[in-house]
Order: structure tokens, then sequence, then C-alpha cells
């Protein structure tokens, strides 16, 4: 088992000690990943699809990238498309949809998704399909599965979900809803960009049809990954150019290409995951090996920060108050006496990064009756987090937060 240390070491840019706890927001990046974009800008920059070595290079890289994410989302059986940002494959998504619905038909959309899983389907309303909003819990920002009973008709194409929000940071029930949605014959659309920094991923066993997240939050370079069905990705158009042959499926999708440098940074991503497993491979044992590390590192710091806000007067926590099986440590909350930019202002004074507002979860904020520009102010961490980061930012707000 690394020690929070070991694992600390492996990121340049924390060497310095800077405090990073807007990790919802991005994640930080391994040396190897920086390295491998650098080595393959100097050594294999090139297009796709030549036949001269650096060429294959290029291919086998891309090509690559999308097995071992595919097998990061333990998505077998399905189609991987990579993609500059879930936002962009998203919206292809919808709109590849779209092209499917008749006027009247009906998308299921709740409240509390950033708002990546929601314009794509607002957007639709102007082909005729009706979105119906599922709210999420007004204290606490999470859903229930059994409120769809009374939102899915035979009219309902689409379920559109976040795996876990990234406000109150606790894993949705995504197999109750995609169940209920499926026997009303809609298609799942599950966002698990908040999950996938801190949970094992197991998109084809999850009762999801599509399901994206970001690769950037998940300790690599500003790319996007969308899974589908097979079935499901190959009834859909798909953005790319008309004259491109339309099988492998991922390509219907990855229009204009993808990232080719990203994706050999993303490539040194299993090596970080083996290395937090202690082994020499990536495999499936290895990542369920690494999501458990993962998930140990993250508890102390935590707990700590849970308990420190639960003992504070005024002070709401938007999610869970406790840690518990489906608790991720995004930690949003709001304060009754010290407006959130003090507190954002407080930490940046000691050398911390945490910010406030809605977080692109903008109807959220309104569903929790709060002012969206305000929002919240979120402290959200990942792996290379340590209780004693978490400590000086509790001695930071101490003053105001009383
Ligand atoms: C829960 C959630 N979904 C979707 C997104 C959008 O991801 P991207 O920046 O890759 O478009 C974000 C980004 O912060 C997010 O937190």
């Amino acid at each position: 088992m690394p020690s929070p240390e070991e694992v600390r070491a492996r990121f340049p840019s924390l060497a310095a000690g800077f405090a990073f706890l807007d990790n919802a927001g991005g994640a930080q990046v391994p040396g190897t990943v920086a390295d491998a974009v650098r080595r393959y800008m100097e050594e294999t920059y090139v297009q796709v699809g030549g036949r001269y070595p650096q060429s294959l290079r290029a291919t086998d890289t891309v090509e690559r990238a999308r097995e071992f994410t595919a097998m990061l989302m333990g998505g077998q059986g399905g189609v991987v498309a990579l993609g500059p940002s879930t936002s962009v494959l998203l919206r292809h998504l919808g709109d590849a949809i779209g092209l499917t619905l008749r006027p009247g038909d009906e998308l299921v959309v709740a409240e509390s998704n950033h708002e990546a899983n929601i314009g794509p389907w607002v957007r639709l309303e102007r082909l005729g399909a009706k979105v119906v909003w599922w709210q999420p819990d007004p204290d606490t920002g999470l859903l229930r599965a059994e409120d769809l009973d009374g939102l899915l008709t035979d009219r309902t194409r689409v379920v559109a979900l976040p795996h876990a929000s990234n406000i109150p940071g606790e894993e949705e029930d995504l197999a109750g809803a995609a169940a209920r949605a499926h026997a009303a014959g809609a298609l799942v659309v599950a966002d698990g960009v908040a999950y996938a920094p801190h949970r094992r991923m197991r998109v084809a066993d999850s009762g999801a049809d599509f399901y994206a997240f970001s690769c950037y939050k998940v300790f690599g370079p500003h790319l996007a990954a969308l899974w589908g069905r097979r079935e499901a990705m190959e009834g859909l158009a798909g953005p790319n150019h008309f004259f491109l042959p339309k099988e492998p499926v991922s390509h219907r999708w990855e229009l204009g290409g993808v990232d080719h440098e990203a994706c050999a940074g993303w490539l040194e991503v299993a090596g970080h995951l083996a290395f937090l497993a202690g082994r020499e491979v990536c495999d499936a044992a290895a990542l369920d090996a690494a999501y458990k590390e993962i998930r140990r590192l993250e508890a102390e710091p935590m707990a700590l920060l849970l308990d420190f806000l639960k003992a504070r007067p005024g002070v709401s926590i938007v999610g869970p108050r406790s840690l518990g099986p489906g608790r991720l440590p995004t930690v949003s909350f709001v304060s009754r006496r010290v407006a959130n930019r003090d507190l954002v202002d407080a930490a940046a004074r000691a050398g911390l990064g945490i910010k406030h507002g809605h977080f692109y979860a903008y109807r959220l904020m309104e569903s929790l009756g709060l002012e969206p520009n305000e929002g919240v102010t979120r402290v959200s961490l990942a792996h290379y987090n340590t209780a004693a980061e978490v400590s000086r930012l509790c001695e930071a707000l101490d003053p105001l937060l009383g």
C-alpha cells in the first residue's frame, strides 16, 4: 500500500506544496503522463492512417487509448469513442438521438445533472420533444429512483442522470433508475464524470446504455470518453463526415479525430493505477486493487473535513454528512453567516485551491434554493490529498466559520 507521500511524489505539480483541493474541476497528472505527451510530440507528431513508421505508431497510440479506456470503464461488449470533453460527446449523442425522435417524445432529465447532460436534451425541444424534469431532494440534492415511476410514460425515449453529482458527491442509484427506464422502453444516458476518479466504473453492468466521463478528471490529459452499448451506438448516425467508413463504430463519433498526444499521455494513467495497485500490469484485477486504494487514501481526509464542517454553526453540507459506501470526497457546503467568496479567499491566502459557485450544475442550485452564482463552496479531494492539507484548510476557515 503506497503512503500518501509516495503517491504525491508522482505528481510534479504538487511538489512545491500546492494544496489543490478543487479536483472535481480537473485533476493533476503524474509526471509520467506529462512526459509521454512531450515524447509523443517530439517523436510521433503526425497524422494517423499512413503507412510510414511514425504514422503507424500514431494509429497504434489512439487505438490503445481506446482499448485502455474500454477496460477502465468495464465496457466489454460496447463501443468507446474518445473526444475533447464530456460536454462535446454528450452534445453529439443528443443530436444523434434527436434525429430518431418524433414530436411528442419525452426526455426525462435529472435537474441535478451538470449542464453537459441537460443542454443536449433541452436543445431537442426545438424538434418537438418534451423535457420532463426529474427533481432531486431539495435538501440533499440527491435523486430517488422511485420518483421516476411518476415521470416515465410510453413516450419516454431517454432518461439522463448523473452517476454522481459534482455537488453532493454521492453515488446515485443508476441500476434502479435504469431498470425503471428500460421497463418503459427508454435509453439511459449516465454522466460518470464525478464518479470515475473515485470508484471503479463497470459500465457494461451498470444499466446505462450510454456513459460518459472525462479523462482529465482521472489524472489524465484533456480528453473524454463516451461508451455505448454496441446496438445502441450502431443504431445512431454519429457526427463524423459522411464519406468516412461506418466501422469501427467509434470513428462515427470522433468528429475530426482525437487529440493524439493526449491519448499518449492518457495511456500512462494505466501505469499510475498499476502503481496504486502494487502491480506490474493494469488489468481488471489491478483496477479493483487501485480503486480500493484510492478509496482508502481518500477516506481519512474526507472524514476530517466532514467532521470539521458538521461542528461549525450555521454550516449546511449539501449531500451526506458522513462517510458511507457511496460517499465521494466532493464536499459542498454553505454557511448562513459567511459568504462563499470570503471562504475561498481565506483559503487562497493560505495557499489552498478551492472554489465556489454553481460548477455548471446551475439548475441544481435553483432546486436547492440557492442563488446559482453564489452557489456552494466546494472542496473536492483526490487520492493524493492528505489529512495535513485538510487540516490546513480547516485552520484557514475556522476563524470565519467559528
Ligand atoms: C459531473 C460533471 N459532468 C460533466 C462535466 C463536463 O465535463 P467536460 O468538462 O469534460 O465537458 C463536468 C465538468 O466539470 C462534471 O463535473
